[in-house]
C-alpha cells in the first residue's frame, strides 16, 4: 500500500486533510498523528477489524492492550465501566494531557483493544492536531505508538515513515511532539492507584492529587511477558547495544570516557548520548566520535523530547554501542530511566563515587 503524507499546521488543521483523515478512521483504516508525547497510530476503537490492523502493522504480539483516545468526557463513559472517583479527580487535573487510566472495559468495547483482559486504557490527548482528528473522526481513536515493536517511539513523521512506510494509509505531519516519551500509564483497578508505565505526567504530580500512588513497572524477560503487557524488558530498543551508566555524574563521565576508549581501542564504532554537561568527557580524543546531544541536564523536559530521535539518529549512523548515563528519577526522570533501561535491556554498569 502506499502511505500518504499530508503536513498539517498542528495550531490551524486544514479541514480538508481533517475530512480526508477522519473518513479513513471511520472506514477501518490506520493514520499516524501527532500528540503531545509522541506519534500515535491511529484505528478506530470500537472497530475489531481495524484495530487488528494495527497489532499487524506495527508487528506487534496480540497479548499488548493498545490506549483508547478520547476527545471528550463523555466517551469515557462510553469506553469504561464502575469508573472511579479518583478516575474524575484524575481526568479533571490531568486532562487533556499525558495521562493514561486504565479502568473496567464496557462490553461495547472490542477484544482485541484490550488483548483480552476486561480493562480498557484511556487518554485525553491535548494535541491540537489530534483533538482536531478525534473530533473529527467522532469515534474514540485507538493508538499505540506509531513505531515498529520494541523499536523507539516515533517523535516525528519521518520517524514513523522509516517504521512503518508501506503499511499504513497516512500520516498527520505535524511536527515534531512536544514531549517526547510517552503517556504515564496509570491503573485504577486495584485498591490504590498504581503507574505501570511513568511517563509524561510525573508520579510527584499525581501525588498531590492522589497520594496513596505509587509507581510499580515490572520489567520481564521476553518469555515470561505472556500476562504483563507492555512490560517486556526489550523495549525502545536501537539496534546498537545500549549500556546505561549509573552513579555521581562525575564519576559517570570518567568511567564512560574509559568504556568509550576500550571500544574504540577494540576497533568498535561506538555512539553517545549526552547532556550538556558531559561533553567535557570529549576532551582529549583523537577522532571524532559519534554524539547526540540531549540537552542541558537539569531540563529534562529537553532531554526527553530529544530521546527517541537522538537514539534513532545514533542508529542510523550505524554505531555497534551507545553509552548514555541515567538522569536520576525525580520528575521526568523517572520515565527517562524507564526508557533507557528497556533500550538497555537491563545492561547497567553502576558507578561508585571514588
Ligand atoms: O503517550 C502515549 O501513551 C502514546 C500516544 C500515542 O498516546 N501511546 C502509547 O501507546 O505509548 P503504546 O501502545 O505504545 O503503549 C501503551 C501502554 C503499553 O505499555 C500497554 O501495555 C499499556 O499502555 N496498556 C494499554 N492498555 C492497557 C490495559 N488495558 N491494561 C494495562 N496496560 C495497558
Ligand atoms: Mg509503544
Amino acid at each position: 500500500m502506499d502511505t500518504r503524507v499530508l503536513t498539517v499546521n498542528p495550531e490551524h488543521p486544514d479541514a480538508a486533510a481533517l475530512a480526508d483523515a477522519a473518513r479513513i478512521l471511520r472506514d477501518g483504516g490506520l493514520v499516524a498523528f501527532p500528540t503531545e508525547t509522541v506519534y500515535g497510530l491511529g484505528a478506530n476503537a470500537l472497530d475489531a477489524s481495524a484495530l487488528a490492523r494495527i497489532y499487524e502493522a506495527k508487528r506487534r504480539p496480540a497479548n499488548d492492550p493498545i490506549i483508547a483516545h478520547i476527545a471528550h468526557r463523555a466517551q469515557l463513559d462510553e469506553l469504561a465501566r464502575d469508573i472511579p472517583r479518583a478516575a474524575r479527580q484524575l481526568a479533571e487535573a490531568f486532562w487533556p494531557g499525558a495521562l493514561t487510566l486504565v479502568l473496567k472495559r464496557a462490553p461495547c468495547v472490542p477484544d482485541n483493544i484490550a488483548a483480552g483482559r476486561d480493562t480498557v486504557a484511556v487518554r485525553m490527548p491535548a494535541h491540537p492536531l489530534a483533538r482536531a482528528l478525534l473530533l473529527a473522526a467522532d469515534v474514540p481513536v485507538g493508538a499505540p505508538s506509531a513505531n515498529t515493536f520494541t523499536r523507539p517511539s516515533a517523535t516525528t513523521a519521518a520517524h514513523v515513515l522509516e517504521d512503518l512506510d508501506g503499511r499504513i494509509d497516512l500520516v498527520l505531519d505535524g511536527g515534531p511532539t512536544p514531549i517526547g516519551v510517552e503517556s504515564t500509564v496509570l491503573d485504577l483497578t486495584g485498591d490504590t492507584p498504581v503507574v505501570l508505565r511513568p511517563g509524561g505526567v510525573t508520579l510527584e504530580a499525581l501525588q498531590a492529587v492522589l497520594p496513596e500512588t505509587t509507581l510499580a513497572p515490572r520489567y520481564l524477560a521476553e518469555d515470561g511477558a505472556t500476562d504483563a503487557p507492555g512490560q517486556l524488558l526489550k523495549h525502545y530498543s536501537p539496534l546498537a547495544r545500549v549500556l546505561l551508566f549509573t552513579g555521581a555524574p562525575a564519576a559517570v563521565r570518567a568511567r564512560m570516557r574509559s568504556e568509550l576508549d576500550a571500544l574504540v581501542a577494540d576497533g568498535a564504532a561506538a555512539g553517545l548520548l549526552l547532556a550538556e554537561e558531559d561533553l567535557v568527557m570529549l576532551d582529549g580524543l583523537d577522532a571524532a566520535v559519534a554524539h547526540e546531544v540531549l540537552g542541558c541536564e537539569q531540563d529534562l523536559s529537553a532531554v526527553s523530547r530529544r530521546l527517541f530521535d537522538a537514539l534513532r539518529a545514533l542508529d542510523r549512523r550505524g554505531v555497534d554501542a551507545i553509552l548514555v548515563r541515567d538522569f536520576g528519577r525525580s520528575g521526568l526522570g523517572a520515565a527517562l530511566w524507564d526508557r533507557l533501561l528497556r533500550a538497555a535491556e537491563g545492561r547497567i554498569i553502576a558507578v561508585d563515587d571514588p
